[in-house]
């Protein structure tokens, strides 16, 4: 197994670097293929020293082949700095990954003071403003000590230029103040520390999966206090104005739709996805349904009606399949057959949740873990075709069912704050690590236990 996995890895770098244009031309949009203009601000720094600045070209080196390097796609610039910014890789100077990398390679340690403040400044200036795409900008600031000027300014400078600052601190001498003054909020998602340079290939991942999020999830959805990256698929479908009929899920004051079979809830994927989705991300959909037959709560089809994405509900054997896209045979599919899964064709109202990683998709029912699958690596999307929800698998017709809720969220962690509070009766899970509470519950629990004054 062990074998074959590794295999399938390396299949899926073959193909990855080959096949990002198929079916005529058209490209499978992903975090690889997003507009992103990305520069690196690397210290240079005496403190840093030759052997880990090469790690860090090396760290460079695996951040840059997650992404299509081109006019067209994702331009990488590299700033390095002491006493003095150095313009070290232009934005747009090369045009494949290869000639990027081999230049990646061939960076100089400088040595010298730091100044942070500068380096972002330079940033700003020489590289940023030299670039006319209209696009999503991002620049990941990389220090191991505290910086000899000021980082606020310049920092301020590069946000109010639509810029998304990352601060990633090495070592025990970098500053907690200053990381977060050079960075986004919120803090927890744009800072990163790691203990030392060896230790920085361990922020790989993250690393990935934050800058995908920042290129292929713009919008924002108002979460308890917090804005979530993610899509709201309800209103990107219009349901509003298609599904005139409200619910409400007593007791509780939450408002469902109606979808009767004369809605039609479809769009143009490049409008609902137009960057595709990141590599790992979190559905979540609430609902309640009385048909006994085989319907897609969800799909993205191409151009032609193939699903390449979809969760699909199995009214006949009582299942949930997940659909997805796959380097083996461009699809693949699991299937969840727990007996609990049974509960969501009791006609009551139910959430349905699927984190879903680049190993794995796992399946909650009503905010309860349910069963994980493993998954092949994955492939972009087409955007040309359909997204669509509540439509019986293989037809265009639209299932009657009531939906109150269905997201994509693309920070995977949501997958630990989110609560089915909006599913009544139900009880909020008293959790050491991520304690969940409604809103009514607490208010109802209040009530008991406050004596009145
Ligand atoms: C780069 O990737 C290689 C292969 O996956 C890995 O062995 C190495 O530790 C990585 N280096 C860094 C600095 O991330
Ligand atoms: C590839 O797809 C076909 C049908 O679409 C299926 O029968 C076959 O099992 C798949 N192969 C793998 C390796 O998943």
């Amino acid at each position: 197994m062990a074998h074959q996995i590794t295999f399938l890895r390396m299949v899926l770098v073959l193909l990855l670097q080959n096949s990002v244009l198929a079916e005529d031309g058209e490209i499978r949009s992903s975090c690889r293929t997003a507009p992103t203009d990305l520069v690196f601000i690397l210290d240079g720094s005496y403190s840093v020293g030759p052997e880990n600045f090469e790690i860090v070209k090396k760290w460079l080196v695996n951040i840059t082949k997650n992404f299509d390097i081109g006019p067209k796609f994702i331009q990488v610039g590299v700033v390095q700095y002491s006493d003095y910014p150095v313009l070290e890789i232009p934005l747009g100077r090369h045009e494949s990954g290869e000639k990027l990398l081999a230049a990646v390679g061939s960076i100089h340690y400088l040595g010298g003071n730091t100044r942070t403040g500068k380096a972002i400044q330079f940033a700003l200036d020489y590289l940023f403003a030299k670039s006319s795409r209209f696009l999503t900008k991002i620049a990941v600031v990389l220090t191991d000590g505290k910086s000899q000027d000021e980082v606020k300014d310049a920092a301020e400078a590069a946000r109010d230029s639509k810029i998304t600052l990352f601060a990633i601190g090495v070592g025990s001498e970098t500053e907690d103040a200053e990381l977060r003054a050079i960075a986004n909020k919120p803090s927890s998602t744009y800072v990163f520390h790691v203990e030392d340079y060896i230790a920085i290939s361990k922020i790989r991942e993250v690393m990935k999966q934050k800058l995908c999020e920042e290129s292929v999830c713009p919008t924002r959805i108002p979460v308890a206090a917090r804005d979530e990256k993610g899509f709201d698929i309800l209103l990107g479908l219009g349901v509003k104005k298609k599904a005139k009929k409200r619910i409400q899920l007593s007791p509780t004051k939450i408002k469902g739709y109606e979808v009767t079979s004369k809605v039609d809830l479809s769009e143009s994927t490049s409008n609902v996805f137009p960057e595709g989705l990141p590599p790992s991300y979190v559905f979540v959909s609430t609902q309640r349904f009385k048909v006994k037959k085989m319907w897609d709560l969800w799909r993205i089809l191409t151009m032609d009606g193939r699903p390449q994405i979809a969760v699909t509900l199995n009214g006949v054997d009582k299942t949930l399949l997940f659909t997805t896209t796959s380097v083996i045979n461009g699809s693949q599919v699991v299937t969840f057959a727990d007996p609990r899964v049974k509960t969501l064709y009791d006609e009551g109202w139910h959430q349905i949740r699927l984190l879903v990683t680049e190993q794995d998709v796992t399946l909650y029912i009503d905010d309860q873990q349910i069963e994980n699958k493993p998954l092949h690596p994955v492939l972009g999307i087409f955007i040309s075709g359909q997204t669509q929800i509540g439509k019986y698998s293989g037809k265009e017709e639209t299932v009657q069912f009531d939906v109150q809720k269905l997201r994509i969220y693309c920070d995977p962690e949501q997958n630990n704050r989110e609560t089915a509070c909006e599913i009544p009766g139900f009880v909020s899970r008293m959790d050491d690590f991520f304690p969940k509470w409604c809103p009514s519950t607490f208010k109802a629990m209040s009530k008991i236990h406050m004596p009145t004054l």
